[in-house]
């Protein structure tokens, strides 16, 4: 039996930016602390408050509520100069962070030769592009399962640091050598810099599982806020194609230290059709002049690197699969306004692989390439839904469309989002997503 609603996730249900920043901003308003659990700068999420644009890349999207805690959980890996640099950018808004923001001591640092070991990889004969971020998210990771990665307890101890620090750069910069890809690189002056930004940090570094589980014993509610999405965890997603990190909903509790039995609700944010930025299969994929109708009207153009993001069909089976893996209670569809001008909807229902019906997503890249989307194809509204506020004022092929998806994947879509802003917001009355946050 689920105890009363307190501990929520939320996340991507697809390959990234379904508007998880705007959502998880909006619900921050009913909880005590958000925590984010994976990922690093890799991630942006766009918060808009009015004139004013925010895109939070480390720092979960409750910090702009001055009255929350925000937490950045071990699960992370933590770039110090782009933490400092999102710290800076929210203070000149006039925003207070320390006293808001708690950095995990065992999260993991990340050094600008993580950076050049991405470029190794990449370049690499025989090895797939995968086009990550080239923020050196993977090389991160890779040094924390080696177990020879840094942690923001080490970078603010100094004696420990040091050492680390440059046993670390002269592996990285060893190896980028080895294949000829010379980098200058002071290593003595990026130790130099860590350890300033290690000062500026200090106050903020915690032990957060600890935190967050006297903030629950004391009856705090803790949001967890997902980065990436559902089909780019390392598990689960579409590997190779995918981040370094668990971005599904069982990440949350390796990356707060937070256990099952704590969470009480899961929440999957999706677009009412789909993108994804990078390489790596994509069956429902709208090469042709609708992809970039969608582009346009929906400007898909990543939140980090600018790359114009890849569009196509809301993938049913997908988000089945999506559904099963994270145990979603209520779905948020996002960017429905994006389809105002649409004549027809095609939406994805099964995939056909040498002519014999798939009834689970393939495991390997070599099947998912080979699959045909069976496609239906809905009628458009053709009227404006941007900012509708009120599910009844929603056109009758709107709600229609959004009923089917409902029926198709089997969860409820309990939130409709018509816009960028708070208030472009639909939350259905009665669905257990209106219970979750009521
Ligand atoms: P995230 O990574 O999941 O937080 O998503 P991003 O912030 O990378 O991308 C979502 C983009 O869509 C941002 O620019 C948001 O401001 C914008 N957005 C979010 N919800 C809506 C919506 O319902 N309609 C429209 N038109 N834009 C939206
Ligand atoms: P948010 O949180 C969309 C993609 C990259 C690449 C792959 C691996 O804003 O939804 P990485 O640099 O993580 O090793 O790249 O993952 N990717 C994202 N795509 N939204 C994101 O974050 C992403 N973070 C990483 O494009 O395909
Ligand atoms: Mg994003």
């Amino acid at each position: 039996m689920r105890l009363a609603m307190s501990n929520i996730i939320i996340l991507g249900a697809q390959w990234g930016d379904e508007g998880k920043g705007k959502m998880v901003d909006l619900l921050s308003e009913r909880f005590d602390i958000v925590a984010r659990y994976q990922g690093g700068h890799n991630a942006g999420h766009t918060v808009r408050i009015g004139d004013r644009k925010f895109v939070l890349k480390l720092i979960p999207s409750g910090i702009l509520r001055p009255d929350k805690k925000s937490v950045i959980g071990n699960g992370l890996v933590i770039d110090p100069v782009a933490l400092l640099e999102e710290i800076e950018m929210l203070e000149a808004a006039g925003l207070r962070v320390e006293g808001s923001l708690f950095i995990s001591n065992r999260a993991q640092v990340l050094l600008p030769t993580h950076r050049l070991m991405e470029k190794l990889g990449e370049a690499r004969p025989g090895r797939v592009s995968i086009g990550t971020t080239s923020r050196g998210i993977g090389p991160c990771y890779e040094d924390k399962i080696a177990r020879r990665g840094l942690r923001i307890g080490d970078l603010i101890d100094r004696q420990v640091f040091e050492p680390l620090f440059d046993t670390l750069v002269a592996e990285h910069q060893a190896a980028a050598r080895a294949v000829g890809l010379e980098e200058a690189l002071d290593a003595k002056a990026v130790r130099s810099q860590y350890e300033r930004l290690a000062e500026r940090i200090r106050p903020m570094v915690c032990d957060t599982a600890r935190l967050l589980h006297d903030a629950m014993s004391s009856g705090q509610k803790v949001m967890f806020e997902g980065a990436q999405g559902t089909m780019l965890d390392i598990d689960h997603g579409t590997y190779p194609f995918v981040t370094s990190s668990s971005a599904a909903a069982g990440g949350a509790c390796t990356g707060t230290g937070v256990p099952p039995t704590r969470i009480n609700g899961v929440v999957g944010v999706a677009k009412a059709y789909i993108t994804r930025v990078g390489g790596g299969p994509f069956p429902t994929e709208a090469l042709d002049s609708w992809g970039d109708q969608i582009r346009n009207r929906g400007n898909e153009f990543g939140s980090v690197t600018g790359r114009p993001r890849r569009c196509g069909w809301f993938d049913v089976p997908l988000l089945r699969y999506a559904s099963m893996i994270n145990g979603f209670d209520s779905l948020v569809v996002t960017k429905l306004d994006v389809l105002d001008e649409m004549e027809k909807i095609p939406v994805c229902l099964g995939y056909r692989s040498a002519g014999k019906e798939l009834s689970s997503m393939p495991a390997t890249i070599k099947e998912m390439a080979s699959l045909e989307p069976v496609y239906e194809c809905l009628p458009g509204w053709r009227v404006s839904t941007f900012g509708v506020s009120n599910y009844d004022q929603l056109p009758v092929q709107a709600r229609e469309y959004l009923n089917f998806l409902e029926k198709q994947t089997g969860v409820e879509v309990g939130c409709i989002s018509t816009g960028p802003e708070r208030n472009q917001t639909i939350v259905k009355q009665g669905s257990r997503f209106a219970q979750l946050f009521g």
